[in-house]
């Protein structure tokens, strides 16, 4: 099938909700894609964080065969040997008690809201008053679904929806004085993204995500945090929050859990899912067999990976670095490991320098308008980067003629300097 006709077809047939490249991609292996005509695109936005271990990763491959010729669906009312296994695996990494497993992030997070509410009702601290308000933040992304719009920070998502969950009041992105003023023993969870993925890559301050952690805890409310975009090795821990030292009463993780099958996974402490009972929550796919043993491969890779993501991701940073150094219309470079992003002063740009590298052949994308986001998997290597900086390098030189050679810095210094927050 020809781009052309996929791309005619899909105008009559589909929801018109993407607004798509038009590339039509048919294979991926290791940090590349083919498109139908046969160009190959490096991939530095891994299918928006999902492609963490890149494309055909030969244990994910073997895994899959294995699995899909065994049994790939029971639903939850039977057992099978996976879903204990991998929650075994996940506790253990995020130090955590629990799991229960789903298909997708914004489900992930919807399963979390119902936990924060029903612990609150069942632990009933609060006297007659009743205490379920969720507090969220400013700027924040946690999926389509209705309760995740209802605790996302962007008027532009929420809007065309509303009425949506009531009971969500926003907080301004680390302003730990609004927070104080806006928490009170209503509130039965605080709710953020360790980094604001869709929101530009802002990763919380840790005095804020402290203030949160201390505030949820002397009143018996909950932390929840989403990492579904920054969590399972993307900043080079196995979770965001294991940088600030805080741990969270209830975490979500969805996008590479599965290496691009649909997995996503609530993971909470024992003294939450108490309030839990058969019944109350469920899903017929989530934590299949097959996905769950993928997602079992997959975490086995990762333990390989975390140092590469630091070091590569530093190095990636430091790159950023210097060509903000040498371009005036780059505002920051924010980020962690790779999760990076570098905001530039008007969305025009934004948008010509995705399509210039687009031509180019590498895969990037602009969020908030203004920011270029780099979600690479995590077995890119030095040369890799290099390729990407000197493409953005000459795109964003193309509005200011002054050449200047981009520095390099060597793997060594960068493990010098710290990691960056
Ligand atoms: C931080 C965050 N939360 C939730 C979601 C929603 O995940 P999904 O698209 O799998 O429903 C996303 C998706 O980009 C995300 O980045």
């Amino acid at each position: 099938m020809s781009l052309a006709s996929v791309i005619r077809s899909e105008e009559i047939l589909l929801l018109p909700t993407y607004d798509r490249h038009k590339i039509l991609f048919e294979k991926g292996r290791g940090v590349y894609l083919w498109d139908s005509r046969g160009n190959r695109y490096l991939d530095f936005l891994s299918g928006i964080g999902v492609n963490a271990l890149g494309h055909a990763h030969p244990a994910i491959q073997a895994t899959l065969k294995r699995q899909a010729g065994r049994l790939i669906h029971v639903s939850n009312l039977f057992f099978h040997e996976y879903q204990a296994e991998l929650a075994k695996r996940l506790t253990k990494i995020s130090g955590l008690d629990r799991a229960f497993f789903c298909n997708s992030g914004t489900e992930a997070w919807e399963g979390a809201l119902k936990l924060a509410r029903i612990y609150a009702r069942t632990r009933n601290t609060n006297g007659h008053k009743p205490k379920w308000r969720i507090l969220a933040l400013d700027n924040s992304f946690h999926g389509r679904t209705v309760g995740s719009l209802a605790t996302t920070g962007q008027a532009k998502y929420r809007d065309p929806f509303v009425p949506l969950m009531p009971g969500v009041g926003f907080v301004r992105f680390n302003d730990v004085e609004d927070l104080k003023h806006q928490f009170d023993a209503g509130v039965c969870a605080i709710c953020l993204e360790t980094i604001q993925g869709e929101g530009g890559i802002r990763p919380v301050s840790p005095e804020f995500l402290q203030l949160a952690r201390n505030l949820t805890e002397s009143n018996d409310a909950l932390l929840i945090l989403d990492e579904i975009q920054c969590g399972l090795g993307r900043t080079g821990r196995h979770f965001a929050y294991q940088h600030y030292g805080v741990k969270p009463d209830i975490v979500t993780i969805a996008k590479p859990l599965a290496a691009g099958l649909p997995l996503g996974a609530i993971l909470t402490t024992n003294r939450v899912a108490a309030s839990m009972h058969p019944g109350m929550h469920g899903t017929t796919f989530g934590g299949g067999p097959l996905a769950c043993a993928v997602a079992i491969e997959f975490l086995r890779e990762l333990n390989k990976l975390l140092d590469h993501v630091s070091e590569v991701g530093g190095y990636f940073r430091a790159q950023l670095e210097l060509l903000k150094a040498k371009h005036s219309c780059i505002r920051e470079v924010r980020g962690m490991g790779l999760m990076l992003a570098m905001e530039l002063d008007s969305s025009d740009k934004a948008k010509a320098v995705v399509s210039t590298l687009l031509k180019k052949r590498i895969l990037i994308n602009r969020t908030h308008e203004t920011v270029l986001r780099f979600l690479p998997p995590y077995i890119i290597e030095e040369n890799h980067v290099d390729e990407v900086i000197r493409a953005l390098d000459s795109a964003l030189t193309s509005d200011a003629p002054k050449q200047q050679r981009v520095q390099a810095v060597t793997r060594a210094q960068i493990r010098k300097r710290k990691e960056p927050q």
